[in-house]
């Protein structure tokens, strides 16, 4: 195969193209296809094939391909877009030397297959040829070049959709726009290139018949699966390569140990993996750099991204979003877990609780209608119903410190910064400031003021107008003394 040959294998993108017909800001090969840039798709499949060198032809919005791609390839610009030929000419002066083979591409074909390019390399080394070109057939070939067959079964030419006469137009054989070059013979057949045809574009398929009259063959290889090949023009041409990926994505989870419900409403992008067993309800979209461990039941309605869960997580209608919760976690309903979150092992968020940039212990509840937000909660804790952290006081985010086996009552206000130490015990409507707990400094009363006052003078008045935020019907008590626990879950 290819990957094992001593032959040096070198690839063109090519991605000077315009892509007028996408009407947008973004050059076209950077929009993305689940979740993943067109070229990026490319890359990736190009990737296992020992590629020495991958070119990208750059032209329309170049700097912003350069500088997603970065150190991965060569980005080669061309100025001036005068056809398919004179984009791969763009790389001769780079391969000057060079005597393996070149590997042409587009960068807005997201959906081929290593496999498929293998086999056209494969293709071309065993059988000496000077080229291979992938093409497929279509019920519809109205746009592409169609391949024209000597009577051997070698490629004669490929004559452009706008150039066919009223035989060739008939020819449901069209070239895919992927192909195999001996290097040496490309590079001469490219310099006979002209651009006397409709379009006036120098051609890179004029390549075959000039190589062909030179006694040098070309030959076809058929895609397998018409789906890898389609090109996106339009936003629409986007919509059926999402479809087909999704299809593929859904199938290679699937086929893992994975069980999808109803694959016709869930969205997963390439990049996410999930364990065995696991179970995707309907309505799910799972996005970016998603690990999800071995039996999940994740859904109906719920969407993650970039998040890990551990094994046994549970997650109904909610949103996880740059989180991460440990096994046994169970999530929702109507849960909002945001950034920087990190939920330890078997602890519960239930229903409307939005959690931000927190770290909560093991075996620890939330259950109901909460925000925390900055907060570190310890394990084995309880927050009662309406736990609130007042993280923000309209200048400063400041961070809230639970310890562990501590039990707050029903509708808590954790104005930050704010500890509550271990094992204390609230009553319901508490208003918690400073540090409250066993030791010095207990409650919100005095002794809180009294640990404020080691505080500077700026942060005393924001407490103060922090303090003043709160419902004047709020009745501010002292918190209860440490109290045999009474979970009311
Ligand atoms: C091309 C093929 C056609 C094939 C079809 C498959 C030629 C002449 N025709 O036609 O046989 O059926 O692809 O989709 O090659 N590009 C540059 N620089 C240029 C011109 C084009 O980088 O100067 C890039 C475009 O960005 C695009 C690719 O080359 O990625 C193909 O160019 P395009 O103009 O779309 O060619 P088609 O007319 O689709
Ligand atoms: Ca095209």
């Amino acid at each position: 195969m290819a990957r094992k040959s001593k032959r040096e294998l070198v690839a063109v993108i090519l991605a000077a193209g315009k892509g007028t017909r996408m009407n947008s800001q973004l050059p076209k090969v950077l929009h993305p296809i689940c979740g993943t840039p067109m070229i990026d798709h490319v890359l990736e499949a190009l990737r296992p094939l020992n590629v020495a060198q991958v070119y990208v032809i750059t032209g329309h919005l170049h700097e912003m391909v350069k500088d997603h791609l970065a150190n991965r390839a060569v980005c080669v610009y061309q100025r001036e877009r005068l056809g398919t030929a004179h984009a791969v000419k763009m790389v001769a002066s780079h391969l000057r030397n060079f005597d393996g083979d070149v590997l042409v591409t587009c960068g807005d074909t997201p959906l081929i297959k290593t496999e498929t390019l293998d086999a056209l390399i494969a293709r071309r080394r065993s059988h000496h040829t000077a080229g291979t070109v992938l093409t497929t057939v279509l019920a519809e070939p109205r746009g592409y070049g169609r391949i024209v067959r000597n009577r051997d079964g070698t490629v004669r030419k490929i004559v452009e959709d706008k150039d066919t006469n009223t035989y060739e137009e008939k020819i449901d054989e069209i070239n895919t726009g992927f192909y195999c070059f001996d290097a040496k013979s490309l590079f001469w057949a490219l310099k006979r290139v002209r651009n006397d045809n409709a379009q006036k574009e120098f051609y890179l398929t004029d390549t075959v018949e000039i190589l062909g009259a030179a006694d040098q063959e070309v030959e076809a290889c058929i895609a397998p699966d018409f789906t890898e090949v389609v090109g996106i023009n339009n936003r629409r041409d986007m919509a059926v390569a999402e479809r087909f990926l999704r299809e593929r994505i859904l199938h290679r989870i699937m086929d893992s140990g994975v069980t999808i419900i109803d694959p016709s409403t869930t969205y997963i992008d390439n990049t996410v993996r999930i364990g065995i067993d696991t179970t995707i309800h309907p309505l799910t979209i799972i996005r970016g750099n998603t690990f999800i461990g071995e039996g999940c039941e994740i859904g109906p309605n719920v969407t993650v991204s970039s998040s890990r869960l551990g094994r046994n997580v549970r997650v109904l209608n909610s949103v996880v979003d740059g989180a991460s919760a440990d096994d046994n976690c169970r999530i929702g309903p109507y849960a909002f877990v945001r950034a920087g979150t990190l939920l330890r092992e078997n602890s519960h968020i239930g229903t409307f609780v939005e959690i931000a940039r927190s770290d909560l212990g093991a075996n620890t509840d939330v259950l109901h209608h909460s925000y925390l937000g900055d907060a570190h909660i310890g394990a084995e804790t309880y927050l009662g119903a309406g736990t609130m952290t007042c993280n923000f006081d309209g200048a400063h985010i400041q961070r809230t410190e639970v310890g562990n086996g501590v039990f707050l009552g029903f509708n808590n206000l954790l104005v930050a910064p704010v500890r509550v130490r271990d094992a204390v015990q609230t009553d319901h409507n508490m208003v918690l400031e400073g540090t409250v707990g066993p030791g010095p400094g207990i409650g919100t009363g005095p002794s809180t003021r009294e640990a404020r006052s080691r505080d500077s003078e700026r942060e005393k008045q924001e407490a103060t107008a922090a303090a003043a935020a709160v419902p004047a019907k709020r009745p501010r008590r002292k918190a209860a003394a440490p109290r045999r626990k009474a979970r009311g879950k």
